[in-house]
């Protein structure tokens, strides 16, 4: 059995009181009485307060003070006005103020225990999603990346097996794919996870700026360094250094990157201390470095100390398994940030998430989900709920694979047999039959998948 909830009742009319309290204690809630404000906030102040009905006249303070510092106090506890019959104007103030509800005497019981049983619910539902919100916000800070389909669990598996290493890592991938979550649980399963883990965007700054934030600065370094500034290396000390976008480092800062790669040493600018540090190096980037490094657009000896360790995060269209749990994930995310009962998706809807491209692969998944919970007028987010080119993508048929011009053999069968797998629920010998192969053959096959790739350097 539940704990009965306490409802704390203000009213400067002993017989409204008493007659409240009759009522509502033979529903099963605990009632205690306040015959004024000061008294009904004195109550609240010691906690254990569930629900706030107080009149609106009374001597003292009056039912908005009350209400103005039970927010103060109190702010998860909601506050049910009483208002005499001719007060409209000041219960429409009430509810401006944050009132959840205004009851006129005389009131019919029925309708007060309606109001009581509403503003409970939604209370529990509050404390239920801001639960959920903080498990999840514990989750992703410990970088924790979701995803079921053969090629995700892959590349996870590689997470694991480098993130003990202190080998630098280079993550490729499209953009919205999962880079930046990628390098972040690197980093909380690796043996740093106790220290920082620092993040540069190297496209987001121009390259004096840039090096001043990754080296420091000495006072007098440059005009307007007014002091002594730690560089992000510097501040990464023991932890894990993000470079993000690293194919837009310029010409001049590669050399200096490669320098700390190296030496594990760099100055300040305008110092000439050296300074020594013990960081390790995860990059990424959604361009195709080797091929700049082939057009000399980007050093080569910097490419191959960034690439010990390649991670190829797949987009989001190659691993369609993924679609499904990713958006149940985000759609919980957001109904609990937004304060929304919705449990799941109308079938159709499901069809059309998994039959779009997702040319922005996780990041543009997570926006339409976003934008749906705020839409959606049911528990089910359905297809109205979604963007028009979303809602307009024609769902295969079950059983058809499509693929894009341009792929891979090796990839056009690994995605043929792990659909087939898919489709008969894992029988491998159904599986060997449909694709008429041996069954052995199919074992191997996904034994060799098996083993995590090793980094795919140059
Ligand atoms: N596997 C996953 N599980 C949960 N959330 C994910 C997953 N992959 C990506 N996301 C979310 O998608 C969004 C985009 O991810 P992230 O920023 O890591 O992508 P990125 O590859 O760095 O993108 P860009 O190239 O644009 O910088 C983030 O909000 C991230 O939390
Ligand atoms: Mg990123």
């Amino acid at each position: 059995m539940p704990e009965p909830a306490t409802l704390l009742v203000a009213d400067d009319d002993p017989g409204l009181r008493e007659s409240l309290e009759r009522t509502l204690t033979r529903e099963g809630f605990h009632v205690v009485l306040a015959s004024d404000g000061n008294a009904a906030l004195e109550r609240l102040r010691g906690g254990g307060i569930d629900l706030v009905l107080t009149d609106l006249k009374m001597p003292g303070l009056t039912g908005i003070e009350v209400l103005r510092a039970a927010k103060a106090i109190a702010p998860d506890v909601d506050v049910i006005l009483l208002t005499a019959f001719g007060t409209v104007e000041e219960a429409v103030r009430a509810m401006k103020a944050g009132a959840y509800d205004f009851l006129t005497k005389p009131f019919q019981r029925p309708q007060v225990l309606r109001l009581i049983r509403q503003a409970l619910e939604r209370r529990d539902l509050i404390q239920q999603n801001r639960e959920l919100q903080q498990r999840l916000d514990v989750l992703l800070q410990q970088g924790i990346a979701i995803g079921s389909s053969p090629a995700f669990r892959r590349m996870m598996m590689l997470v694991d097996q480098v993130a003990d290493s202190s080998a630098t890592v280079l993550i490729q991938g499209e953009s919205g794919t999962g880079k930046e979550l990628v390098a972040k649980t690197i980093h909380a399963r690796s043996a740093r996870t106790k220290g920082p883990f620092v993040a540069v965007n190297c496209a987001a700054l121009p390259e004096a700026l840039l090096e001043s934030e990754l080296f420091g600065y000495e006072k007098g370094a440059f005009t307007g360094a007014a002091g002594r500034k730690e560089g992000r290396f510097e501040l990464a000390d023991g932890g894990t250094l993000f470079l993000d976008e690293v194919a837009d480092l310029s010409p001049v800062t590669q050399p200096k990157i490669l320098r700390v790669l190296q030496e594990g040493e760099f100055e300040r600018l305008g110092g000439t201390r050296t300074i020594r540090v013990d960081v390790r190096v995860v990059a990424a980037t959604n361009q195709d470095l080797a091929q700049m490094v082939r057009e000399k657009r980007f050093r080569e000896d910097l490419y191959y100390r960034l690439n010990v360790i390649t991670i190829n995060v797949p987009p989001l269209r190659e691993r369609r398994e993924d679609i499904h749990v990713l958006a149940q994930h985000f759609l919980r995310m957001y109904a609990a940030k937004n304060n929304r009962k919705l449990e799941g998706f109308t079938d159709e809807a499901l069809r059309r998430l998994e039959a779009y491209a997702w040319p922005g692969n996780v990041r543009e998944l997570e926006n339409v989900i976003e934008r749906g919970v705020v839409l959606a007028r049911s528990a089910q987010m359905d297809v109205a709920d979604l963007p028009p080119e979303i809602a307009g993508a024609t769902p295969l048929p079950e059983g058809v694979l499509s693929v894009r011009i341009g792929t891979p053999l090796a990839e056009v069968e690994q995605r043929l047999l792990e659909e087939t797998l898919r489709v008969t629920k894992g029988n491998k010998t159904l599986t060997a039959r449909l694709l008429g192969i041996d069954p052995r053959t199919v074992s191997r096959k996904l034994e060799r998948q098996d083993e995590p790739g090793e980094g795919s350097g140059p």
